[in-house]
């Protein structure tokens, strides 16, 4: 449902009945109407109010606080609207802006359809306990939803590693080259960060399974209300909040939740990082689908990868909405406080701004190409093979400091006499270097050219977890079955 732009006029005083009896009420000014609502972002809420209400009806009927004809009244109006509103979204009569918020809306035309029974349905709760209660069910939906993005991102990246996954390419650290690796370790190590982040969205949410509901205002109610019934009927919940003080104050939920966003957010926008360089002309490591480029409105000839740099840029707008919600509750006594509607403004746009970047992420790398010639092009630059020397020295007897030492010296003298690559060199000339470090001058065998090239190396890292040949195809079993596992569709 989209929101409705808070512009009419309010209704005469009477029109927020809870203030009827103090006098005008803040209806009475269009400013404050305006000021106070909620209702142009939290109409989003409308299934999880009803299903809450629909639970709180019942466990009302069933400890006798109402009876069976009025749940009967209750449910069949309720389910009335949500039909309504699932057809008419936004332009669903019901949405009154001077009703403030979601809540309001649904009560005020449930007592509109059933009279009487729709009157009796706030029994024993306040707004602080629903919208509490409301968040933790759309979080839980929420969540799920992720999940899915989350898959289709896992299967768009394993498809491409399984393609393209091969190709010998350099590794970076401090964005100089470092040692070769394959392509498809790199798009596994983002895989990992990917999959981290599902998992910790799931375990932060699976820490609360608490029911606020029942909770009332603040201090719960004098009513007997069976909060065992409607945590069982709510099913999601394990127990009901401890503390009604306590369960009206919190926004821990939001809170997790928005900060295991920004996590995401984050590992989008280093990836984002990498492909925007990668498919720059200068390192031309991968080609990006027209379809995530964008042309300039001068220069003809550009397409720039405009998707990429918008989820690298909407990272900072995420964090934003963590840092805006840490805030909002920083200064705030227990109980509740008004600022906490501000919450569903920060949770949402985050929610939203996420599930686009995965949504979006996903296709992205489903449809790149890595451009194998044109890295094997510039695979013989930046001596990517060093390290793989010193240990292929290690492996002779000699301290690795010492052939740490070696290998610096091999590297001068190629750069002091134009040799474009290690392996160019000649045994000899090796075992010089070794026998002017002190080394013996037998140090090399004919076998260090085995230890030279990138192809070579990447067929020669054994640890575990490794971004070679054999870390790479572990790694990419393991994936595997972890989404056969989760009975992932894993097409994208
Ligand atoms: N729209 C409000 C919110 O989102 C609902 C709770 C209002 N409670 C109150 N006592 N005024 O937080």
């Amino acid at each position: 449902v989209k929101k409705k732009p808070p512009t009419s006029q309010p209704s005469p005083p009477a029109a927020k009945p809870w203030e009827a009896a103090q006098g005008h009420g803040s209806a009475c000014d269009p400013l404050a109407a305006r000021f106070v609502e909620s209702l142009s972002y939290d109409t989003r809420l409308y299934r999880h109010d009803i299903a809450g209400s629909i639970a709180h009806a019942r466990m009302l009927a069933k400890v006798g606080l109402i009876t069976a004809d009025d749940l009967g009244a209750i449910e069949r109006g309720l389910d009335e609207i949500r039909a309504e509103i699932d057809a008419q979204g936004e332009a669903w009569p019901g949405w009154r802006i001077e009703l403030e918020d979601v809540h309001m809306c649904i009560e005020a035309a449930l007592i509109e359809k059933v009279g009487d029974a729709g009157r009796k349905l706030h029994t024993g709760r306040s707004r602080n306990d629903q919208v509490a209660l409301d968040l933790r069910l759309w979080a839980n939906d929420a969540v799920d939803a992720l999940d899915a993005s989350f898959h289709r991102l896992y299967a768009a990246f394993i498809n491409l590693a399984a393609r393209d996954g091969r190709i010998v390419m350099p590794s970076y650290t401090h964005l100089q080259r470092a040692q070769p690796i394959v392509v498809g370790a790199e798009l596994l190590a983002w895989l990992e960060a990917f999959g981290r982040c599902g998992d910790r969205l799931a375990t932060l949410m699976l820490m609360d399974r608490d029911n606020p509901l029942g909770s009332g205002a603040i201090a719960g109610s004098s009513l007997a209300l069976d909060r065992e019934a409607t945590t069982q009927a709510l099913e999601i919940f394990e127990q009901p909040t401890a503390s009604s003080l306590d369960a009206t104050a919190s926004r821990d939920v939001a809170i997790d939740f928005v900060y295991a966003l920004a996590m995401t957010a984050q590992w989008l926008s280093r990836w984002a990082e990498q492909w925007i360089i990668y498919a720059s002309t200068e390192f031309g490591f991968i080609t990006l689908d027209e379809r995530y480029t964008t042309g300039s409105s001068m220069m003809p000839q550009k397409r720039n990868p405009d998707m990429l740099e918008l989820i690298r840029g909407r990272c900072g707008n995420v964090y934003g909405h963590l840092v805006a919600l840490l805030t909002i509750c920083k200064g705030l006594t227990i109980g509740y406080n008004r600022d906490l509607q501000e919450d569903k403004r920060h949770l949402f746009a985050a929610y939203d701004t996420v599930r686009d970047g995965l949504a979006m992420a996903a296709r992205i790398v489903a449809t790149t190409h890595f451009n194998e010639a044109r890295i094997a092009d510039g695979l013989d630059r930046g001596f990517l093979d060093a390290t793989s020397i010193a240990e292929y020295l290690v492996t002779r007897g000699l301290p690795f400091r010492t052939a740490h030492q070696i290998v610096g010296r091999l590297v001068k003298r190629c750069l002091d006499r134009g040799v474009p690559r290690l392996a160019d060199l000649k045994i000899e000339e090796f075992n010089t270097v070794c026998r002017d470090a002190g080394a013996g001058g037998d140090a090399c065998g004919k076998d260090v050219y085995d230890w030279l090239g990138p192809a070579n190396v990447v067929d020669r890292y054994r640890s575990a977890g490794n971004a070679g040949t054999s870390g790479f195809e572990a790694q990419l079993a393991v994936w595997r079955k972890r989404l056969a596992d989760t009975a992932a569709d894993i097409r994208c």
